[in-house]
């Protein structure tokens, strides 16, 4: 670590995410160097390299790994590399922030596990959204947990993407190599929201039976060099966010989807809970108030709902365990941020940025040599809820849980 309280960061993958997030907090964040970027696109090094000021690029990651004077390396990269770049890192002695999903299988995720844990280093793994790392998924746990829904009887949650926007664009607009090659996943990878939400809320998952398949194979995106483009024109490197324009290019360049695109788990939960998890994409609007599907849990003394313009809702005969209650009988949370609306759903100003909170929790626990929360105990348990699916859905048995987390 360098001496000044700050940790010197290496970043590989210089694609949407990193530019529109993780880039521009950590040329702000006082407390992290940007020291090196990576990609294998030349020019998006070297734009990454103009636009955030980091002291040196490199096509090469394992060159990165082997010359960069790093502590931490971000990997921002398509599915099919965070496996075996994590390994490299960790066998390197770098702390990793590992972007979603941690691997799409069991065997890439215990790798990772082992080799983070061996090597003594620190290990964030994506997504951070709707885990305790956002204060207010540790309340909606201590308030569960104290018994305010009593005995859970059943849940559902339907994660299909956005549907705010135009038609034909609620599948990922651009990006093959992460959302729609064989080692991206598929959508059911994509979205590790949902069973993220599902144990910050209810805790350790024990067993999944699912039906899981392709669903639909063709699909256009926008073509590659559209991102180059814009990446080249930057300017604002606070301002460099792709989704806000992605959305309204035409899609002209096909491809395949050759990995899950739609899931349906039955999740049983350590507690006994029970509840259906559906992951997909749909391809058009729905009417505004009808379809969705955020999470709704029910139980014996009340109940606990996402949506309706609120973050979350609690009606729980144990009043006494909520904060407060108001006129109309609710425990509501409502949203945080300036309620602005993106073109894509992400985060909006002072509402939680979990890029920017998993970067900021990673310099911090190496700062203070603390242990993360979202770990890789955390990842592990949550790739298999996953993985198990794909198991279960392959095998036509439920899937018996072999990681458990202490929530
Ligand atoms: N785009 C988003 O809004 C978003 C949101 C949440 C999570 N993610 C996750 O972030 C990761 C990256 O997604 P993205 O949307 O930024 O993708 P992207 O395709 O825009 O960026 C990935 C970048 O990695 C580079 N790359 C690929 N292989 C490489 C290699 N071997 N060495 C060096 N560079 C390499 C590519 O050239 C590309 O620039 C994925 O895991 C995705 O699941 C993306």
């Amino acid at each position: 670590m360098a001496g000044n309280g700050t940790v010197r960061v290496g970043v590989v993958g210089c694609g949407v995410v990193a530019t529109a997030y993780y880039l521009p907090f950590l040329m702000d964040y006082e407390k992290a160097d940007l020291v090196a970027v990576c990609d294998l696109r030349e020019g998006r090094a070297e734009a990454c390299q103009r636009l955030f000021g980091a002291r040196e690029r490199y096509a090469d990651y394992y060159d990165m790994i082997d010359k960069a004077d790093i502590d931490a390396v971000f990997v921002l990269t398509a599915p099919g590399t965070h496996v075996p770049f994590t390994l490299a890192a960790a066998e390197a002695g770098k702390h990793v922030l590992i972007q979603k999903p941690m691997a799409t299988d069991m065997r890439g995720a215990r790798a990772v596990a082992d080799a983070i844990r061996a090597a003594g280093v620190k290990a964030v793994v994506e997504p951070s959204s709707s885990t305790a790392l956002d204060p207010e998924y540790a309340l909606l746990r201590d308030l569960v947990k104290n018994g305010v829904l009593g005995d859970v009887l059943w849940f559902s949650l339907a994660s299909t993407g956005p549907t705010t926007y135009g038609p034909g664009l609620s599948s990922n607009p651009y990006g093959q190599d992460a959302f729609y090659a064989a080692d991206s996943g598929g959508f059911l990878f994509d979205l590790p929201y949902a069973p993220t939400q599902i144990v910050s809320v209810l805790g350790a998952c024990k067993s999944v039976s699912a039906q899981a398949k392709i669903t639909r194979a063709d699909h256009k995106i926008v073509p590659e060099e559209e991102y180059d483009k814009f990446l080249s024109h930057a300017t604002d490197p606070r301002n460099a966010n792709y989704w806000d324009v992605v959305v309204d290019l035409p899609r002209t360049q096909p491809v395949k989807m050759e990995a899950v695109d739609n899931a349906y788990s039955l999740y049983e939960m350590a507690d006994g809970a029970q509840g259906a998890c559906h992951v997909g994409r749909i391809f058009h609007p729905v009417l505004p108030g009808t379809g969705g599907g955020s999470l709704q849990i029910y139980g014996t003394e009340g109940n606990l709902l996402f949506g309706a313009g609120y973050m979350a809702s609690i009606i729980s005969t144990r009043t006494e365990l909520l904060p407060e209650v108001e006129d109309d009988g609710w425990f509501h949370i409502r949203p945080r941020g300036d309620g602005s609306k993106a073109k894509w759903p992400q985060p909006t100003p002072g509402a939680f940025n979990y890029y920017h909170e998993s970067s900021r929790h990673l310099i911090e626990c190496i700062l203070e040599d603390r242990e993360p929360i979202v770990n890789v105990d955390w990842g592990l348990h949550i790739t298999e809820m996953m993985a198990g699916a794909i198991e279960s859905s392959a095998t036509g048995r439920r899937y018996d849980m072999t990681t458990t987390l202490d929530v």
